[in-house]
């Protein structure tokens, strides 16, 4: 949304804004991922996954082929058949890191009464192995969301000690309140009612970001400690290409599709910016996270071009053409 002075302002729903580069693991009928792009007006920043192929996704969930038609039309990156335990090795998404990554309401599947030992044992080993693939994609600063029932067998999954194995701490646990997320309905997912919305009760987003102490993060602790300015205050990191490129990446993937001065001159003086942080920083030199961005780069251009055709389309058949 541009203000009176020109400026783009982020949209933001609840915890989520359209700035963040999203990913969103374990969708039933994409509901929440619609309900996001609609708040935003867009869906570039969005990757919206499901575990079940295409084809499996709209027979089992009646909204499901209009959420994701919006949601493709709106620029979102669509992925079937990803397993959260194995994400980080996705050929889309292996380069890919996120400013949050959500997964719903994460459950293995009805194999048995909730509070059966074995059946806690499947769904706490699925919400491991997304922890474990999440804290490899995260950006800078970024956050692992999952919303959780947390009452009855649900509490015995205890995901906050699920997460500190991948070095994932908690930064906060808030109420989840559906109503936030106009559109969005929960769904079972399995069984033989997978479109029917399962009682929600109490439950929570729980919010966890990587730990200062984790020996795999090499994030700077600058970073980590003002996680929710998401500044970079301390020039003074070695080699560290995202600290040279998230400016410029994030500001190209906000004037995605806008046109006017405002787009030349702010992605100019973002390039300013890495060419001085690349003048800091020498020598810098780790060739694969140039590659990366440069990937991401791509990709959004992609995505982009598949957005623009769409609308051209929509703009076709108005006129009757
Ligand atoms: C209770 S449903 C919740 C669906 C959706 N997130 C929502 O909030 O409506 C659990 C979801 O987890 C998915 N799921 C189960 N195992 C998975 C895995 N290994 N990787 C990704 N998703 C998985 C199921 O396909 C199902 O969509």
């Amino acid at each position: 949304m541009k203000t009176m002075y020109g400026v783009y302002e982020a949209k933001w729903l609840k915890h989520y804004s359209s700035d963040h580069e999203i990913l969103l693991v374990g969708e039933g009928d994409f509901s929440f991922s619609f309900s996001l792009a609609k708040a935003f007006g867009s869906a570039f920043n969005m990757v919206a996954t499901s575990l079940d192929s295409y084809e499996l996704v709209i027979k089992k969930y009646q909204r499901a082929r209009t959420n994701l038609q919006t949601l493709s039309e709106c620029g979102a990156q669509l992925l079937h058949g990803v397993d959260a335990t194995r994400m980080k090795l996705h050929p889309d998404l292996q380069w890919r890191k996120f400013d949050r990554i959500i997964y719903n309401f994460p459950h293995a599947g009805f194999s048995g009464k909730e509070d059966n030992q074995l059946v806690i044992g499947k769904h706490r080993s699925l919400v491991r192995g997304f922890f474990e693939n999440a804290s490899h994609m995260l950006r800078p600063g970024g956050e692992v969301h999952v919303s959780h029932k947390t009452t009855g067998p649900f509490q015995n999954w205890r995901i906050e000690e699920l997460a500190s194995k991948s070095f994932l701490t908690l930064l906060e646990c808030v109420e989840f309140k559906i109503s936030d997320y106009p559109s969005y309905q929960n769904k079972r997912g399995d069984g033989s009612r997978p479109d029917d919305a399962f009682p929600l009760g109490k439950c929570s987003t729980f919010k966890f970001i990587l730990s200062s102490t984790s020996k795999k993060s090499n994030i700077p602790h600058h970073i980590l400690n003002n996680n929710h300015q998401q500044q970079f205050v301390n020039p003074c990191v070695p080699n560290d290409c995202v600290w040279i490129f998230k400016e410029y990446f994030d500001q190209a993937c906000l004037m995605f599709g806008k046109d006017d001065y405002y787009l030349c001159h702010s992605v100019r003086v973002m390039l300013e910016k890495v060419f001085e942080r690349c003048n800091i920083t020498n020598p810098v030199n780790p060739m694969n996270d140039y590659l990366n961005h440069v990937k991401e780069l791509r990709d959004l251009s992609n995505r982009r071009i598949v957005y623009l055709q769409n609308r051209l389309r929509e703009i076709d058949h108005q006129f009757g053409l």
